[in-house]
């Protein structure tokens, strides 16, 4: 089944979902237990000197209050080459508002909120730097990105730009909370917990409490919405064994969202300054761009792959990407949907516009006359690359042809300013190692056992997909375990990398199966589906082990795996670079007297290699559209200069995009597998469609109404006079 496209299947858990029959972390049936609630520290930074736990303890339901003294200490500093050192527990150093300082366990909910909130602590103050331009923030370089020679091609460029850029903090808000369960069960303390990565918070646990990793098992089937902030194991999970080990029961706990906007990661504020070169005949020739973002005091999310996606848009061979973390007090900021891409490509692909309009040139023809071939950043080819088609199926689904090119020129009879915005994206593709575990019954069950997890973008349909074509199956008897540490090993479910490591290994393990019974029947015709011939030669099922590994790879891969190291590959493979792409074409609504800001229509077109899954690939593509919206026009979260915490901590304040913002979402694929990237061709999708969506939506801002727009969110009162 390498070459042909796959059907278009429903949802494997639609079913489930819509009759509430999914069970998330929150709804695993417990005995008997204590509800938990965390104590957030109300100091930015310093010391915990006491905390007065008697007011709590007196409200009825309460049991137990839990403070650092219940916890191991922070573990010794960790050898250079080995892992970070695990998330705090609870523990007396304060590094950011919100931190927990303490966990109330009771017999009901609400005696734990009540609980909590009469929780008291005595704190000793330090000074603390709440924002990025706070004085003292501590600007520290990172690695610089570098193709040919940037900065002396940019002197001699005949045509330049030179424009700042910026993107806010934003945090993500899946509609699931934070939530994790644990219980001892038979000498083994079990873990439900909704994370994208299940073996990092068996980890996480096991270093932070020291125990012996094998005696945790952690569950996450399904993640009610995730994108980087269920991957970052935190110190909650440990917060929460540790309670149930210390009280013998099981333990709940939810965090409410005002405390997750506090305590979870996030998209960190970022200020790109962005130099464009280009010769006389309109070649984009020179970019020199500094990127630099707000973070923690110890947080590692890496400034330099700010330049992962922009130095690979264009055929730019002298590129000079650098790159800073500016040091300040609050918690660490990681991933988030499109994590680098997103801000980055919203600043360069903002820039591209810039100089096209300054050229005189349309912006599609433009970007497709300076598209590439060669990987500037490895002189590597890229393994397959459909930019251009991307952009003209866009411009053609859209009708770009009837654009009027001049800004302000599109208006409708009501005074209403209409604007047509494009811009282009990429995202790195990698791929992870996989162990999988197939068996078909005799009885008309199917079970596949693998690495990854879902949260909601649709990885067991995909799976679902290629185990019901290859073995001509029905979706009915089929089961499929993932994000359980206790059933294969898992890997982190991030970096769009989700299909490439679950996708091979389940064709692999197809083909395995077929062989396996062709072996079985030996020449014997036998009719009916695979459990009916099973049945008819008296075989009650196989059962099959397959492993694969990304290109470049060895059987090392797989052991880091089976350990829960890191195992990613890519975007770098030996001999070349793989990359997923996308077009995006808007069309804006300005309302002249309020100004308001609506899309009713959008197209976009992916290169994500493979589409393995229709329906919800383009699900992921609509839904990522929807972010990019309100990215560009409506989310940031304000930071409190004076108390180091959020304001708008809720989804009354933190203003995100409605359904009457958006109309049609049109979407496209050129569905041509890369061959060079796995067996199945398939290139990462969930990321790559926030990439450049937020800068067709800026460019189109300034198409509408003439106002050229660096700084996200774009709102009302950046357009009022
Ligand atoms: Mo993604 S932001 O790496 O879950």
């Amino acid at each position: 089944m390498a070459g042909q496209p796959l059907p278009d299947i429903a949802r494997i858990d639609a079913h489930d979902k819509v009759r509430g029959a999914t069970r998330y972390a929150a709804d695993q049936p417990l005995a008997n237990p204590l509800y938990a609630m965390l104590v957030p520290a109300r100091i930015a930074k310093g010391t915990v000197v006491s905390v007065d736990a008697s007011f709590a303890e007196r409200v009825p339901g309460v049991v137990r209050v839990l403070t650092a003294a219940d916890f191991p200490g922070v573990p010794a500093r960790q050898a250079r080459e080995g892992p970070p050192p695990p998330p705090p527990t609870i523990v007396p150093d304060v590094g950011y508002r919100g931190q927990p300082i303490a966990l109330v366990l009771a017999e009901t909910l609400e005696a734990a909120i009540e609980g909590a909130e009469a929780v008291d602590a005595r704190y000793r103050r330090q000074s603390f730097i709440p924002m990025m331009d706070s004085p003292g923030a501590l600007r520290e370089p990172g690695e610089e990105k570098r193709a040919g020679d940037g900065a002396s091609a940019l002197k001699l460029a005949r045509h330049r730009v030179d424009q700042h850029y910026v993107s806010p903090t934003q945090h993500h808000n899946p509609i699931e909370l934070l939530a994790a369960s644990a219980q001892v069960q038979d000498g083994r303390l079990v873990v439900h917990e909704c994370t994208q990565h299940s073996a990092g918070v068996r980890d996480v646990i096991a270093r932070s409490l020291q125990l012996d990793p094998a005696r945790i098992e952690v569950r996450s089937p399904s993640v009610g919405g995730g994108f980087g902030q269920k991957g970052t194991p935190y110190g909650h999970s440990a917060i929460v064994a540790q309670a149930a080990m210390l009280t013998g029961r099981p333990v709940k706990l939810v965090i409410p969202r005002g405390q997750i906007f506090h305590l979870a990661s996030f998209r960190p504020e970022s200020h790109h300054h962005v130099q464009l070169g280009a010769n006389e005949s309109g070649r984009l020739t020179a970019a020199v761009y500094h990127a630099e973002h707000e973070q923690s005091p110890r947080g590692l999310f890496p400034p330099s792959d700010y330049h992962e996606a922009p130095s690979r848009l264009y055929d730019i061979g002298d590129y000079l990407g650098t790159a800073a973390n500016v040091r300040i007090d609050r918690q660490s900021p990681g991933y988030m949907r499109c994590p680098h891409p997103h801000p980055s490509c919203f600043a360069f692909e903002s820039a591209v516009d810039e100089l096209a309009a300054q050229l005189g040139r349309d912006p599609a023809e433009f970007r497709i006359a300076n598209d590439g071939r060669i990987d500037p950043l490895t002189g590597q080819p890229y393994s397959s690359r459909f930019l251009e088609e991307c952009i003209v199926e866009g411009a053609r689904r859209f009708g770009w042809s009837g654009r009027s090119a001049a800004p302000r020129s599109m208006t409708l009879a009501d005074g209403t300013q209409v604007g047509w915005g494009m811009a282009v994206g990429a995202y790195p593709s990698m791929m992870v190692p996989a162990v999988a575990t197939l068996r078909v019954g005799a009885d008309g069950r199917t079970r596949f056992t693998g690495s990854g997890h879902e949260m909601g973008q649709g990885i067991r349909t995909s799976i679902a997909n290629v185990l019901i074509q290859g073995l001509g199956i029905e979706p009915e008897g089929l089961e499929i375990v993932l994000g359980d540490t206790g059933a294969a090993p898992q890997h982190i479910t991030a970096g769009s990398w989700g299909s490439a490591g679950a996708v091979p290994v389940a064709a692999k393990a197809v083909a395995r199966m077929q062989s396996a019974l062709q072996q079985l029947l030996s020449g014997r015709t036998v009719d009916g589906n695979i459990h009916r011939r099973l049945a008819s030669v008296k075989r009650p099922f196989i059962e099959i082990e397959v492993t694969e590994v990304a290109p470049g790879q060895t059987s090392e891969a797989l052991q880091s795996l089976r350990r829960g190291a890191y195992a990613v590959a890519g975007p770098e493979y030996p001999g070349f670079t793989t990359m997923s792409y996308i077009a995006h074409f808007v069309e804006l609504h300005v309302e002249p007297r309020t100004r308001r800001i609506r899309m009713p229509r959008a197209v976009a077109i992916a290169d994500c290699g493979r589409v393995i899954s229709p329906r919800t690939a383009r699900s992921q593509i609509q839904g990522g559209v929807v972010w990019a919206f309100s990215a560009a026009l409506r989310e940031a979260t304000e930071v409190d200069p004076r108390y180091g915490g959020y304001l708008n901590c809720d989804l009354a304040d933190y203003v995100v995009a409605v359904n009457a913002d958006i109309g049609e979402i049109d979407v496209g694929f050129i569905d041509e597998p890369d061959p060079r990237a796995n067996s199945m061709g398939i290139k990462g999708l969930g990321e790559v469609v926030m990439s450049g969506a937020s800068a067709a939506i800026a460019n189109a801002v300034f198409h509408a109404t003439g106002k050229r727009l660096r700084s996200m969110p774009i709102r009302i009162e950046d357009l009022l006079a």
